[in-house]
């Protein structure tokens, strides 16, 4: 039998209606607030990603899908969406009608991580971003999307982590306290931290394991260093934050994994999830518009995880399942064909009914009615043809009521069931 490949999955019927449901429920949303649907592909030119996403982060250093494609260009499956989105914004310049934009995207993306609870080589996620907006209040407004997302799909356990990465100009002071702090306790540090202490030190910053948590623990906040600018916008989100009634938590060592972020980042996280505890992240990326040769535009946004939300959604898979609404036990060919012309007609109508097309006995056809859960389940044999009418009953109520067989049929059961 071939199976899936590791770290991939199927999402089977009765869970993508709770996907469905999280989409349904993020698109009423995003649309009240303006944003616009975008559609990129899965695949681009890998420098897209490795230009902004950053050369020295985990993703595009051992986590990519890249190959080379017949004619031998690199290609790579996405990782991500916000590099694609801001590709697409400067190819078709569309900053020339309008800088402003909303957008919002979902999708697969494929990063070749250690499969476990949470984490899969595909996965899934519902992405936003505003590009071409400077102010303080989108960031608290994208939050605050976020937490009214999390709300009405009924999930508990959350806390919205935020913090200020700063800016070209009041970072590299902090990089470099930061990279004097670590040349002395390089060999503290887990394998991937001492390499990175080089390349990336912020990325040290919020490494989990035990050891380069302790060596961390007296590192420099890069919020003491922020520049005047940074600190007035920062200070300006948490305002509006309260203002909004959103709860957060100022979380210094939150730096998030890709090198495109500025000022604002922010991470939904949980205790549900076991070791993934990122329901969502994202923050400000104010330089890769134009480090990928668009304009200079500010521009913000966030990715959420649908697997991971899909897992600790408060929806119940069984309220959101669809049964049909009729099932027809019909008897022998002359019964078989009008059960399945009404089923037509009334599946044209917008109404799902069911019937056997094995020509079983009464006795299984009833079985097959309760297993599928049909309200309604109309009777259909040789003597009520003959008669003209049949019995249609509702398996809940145990109400009964006779249905005229005639050429009207289908339109009468609609009506019974409208
Ligand atoms: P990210 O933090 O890399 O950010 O991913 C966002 C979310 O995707 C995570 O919080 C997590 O829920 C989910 N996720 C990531 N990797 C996996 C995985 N292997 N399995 C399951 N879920 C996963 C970004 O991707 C940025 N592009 C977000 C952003 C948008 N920033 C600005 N705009």
């Amino acid at each position: 039998m071939i199976q899936l490949i590791r770290g991939f999955k199927d999402i089977l019927p009765g869970e993508a209606e709770l996907w469905q449901e999280i989409e349904r429920v993020s698109r009423d949303l995003f649309e009240s607030f303006g944003f616009k649907e975008i559609r990129i592909p899965v695949m681009e030119k890998t420098e897209l990603f490795a230009r902004s996403i950053g050369e020295h982060t985990d993703i595009v250093e051992k986590e990519m899908y890249t190959f080379p494609d017949r004619k031998g260009d690199l290609i790579t499956l996405r990782p991500e969406a916000t590099a694609s989105i801001v590709r697409s914004y400067v190819q078709h310049k569309m900053y020339a009608a309008d800088p402003v934009r909303k957008f919002y995207t979902i999708g697969p993306m494929f990063r070749r991580e250690r499969p476990q609870k949470g984490r899969y080589r595909q996965f899934y996620q519902i992405n936003a971003e505003v590009i071409g907006v400077d102010a303080p209040y989108i960031d608290a407004q994208l939050i605050f999307l976020l937490a009214t997302l999390l709300e009405r799909l009924k999930v508990t356990d959350v806390a919205a982590h935020i913090n200020s990465l700063g800016c070209p100009e009041c970072r590299p002071a902090f990089r470099e306290a930061l990279t004097a702090l670590l040349d002395g306790k390089k060999e503290r540090l887990c394998e991937d931290c001492a390499r990175r202490s080089g390349t990336n030190p912020l990325r040290v910053l919020d490494c989990k394991v035990p050891a380069c948590r302790e060596a961390m623990a007296d590192a420099p906040s890069l919020l003491e260093y922020l520049c005047e600018g940074c600190k007035a916008h920062f200070d300006s989100v948490q305002r509006s934050l309260n203002r909004l009634g959103v709860p957060f938590v100022i979380d210094k060592k939150l730096v998030r994994g890709l090198d495109y972020y500025t000022r604002t980042t922010f991470e939904i996280q949980t205790g549900a999830l076991g070791a993934q505890s990122a329901v969502a992240g994202g923050g400000r990326y104010d330089g890769l518009i134009k480090m990928l040769d668009g304009p200079d535009t500010p521009a913000i946004g966030f990715a959420i995880g649908l697997d991971r939300l899909a897992e600790i959604v408060g929806l119940r898979q069984a309220d959101l399942e669809k049964k049909p609404r009729l099932f027809i036990a019909a008897l022998g060919d002359a019964c078989a064909e009008k059960a399945f012309d009404w089923i037509c007609r009334l599946g044209l109508a917008g109404v799902h009914a069911e019937m056997d097309m094995a020509d079983r006995s009464l006795k299984s056809q009833m079985k097959q009615a309760d297993r599928c859960g049909a309200d309604l389940v109309l009777i259909l044999g040789e003597s009520e043809l003959a008669s003209g009418s049949a019995v249609l009953r509702n398996m809940r109520t145990k109400e009964q009521a006779a249905v005229v067989i005639d050429d009207q049929t289908a339109a009468r059961l609609l009506a019974h069931i409208q």
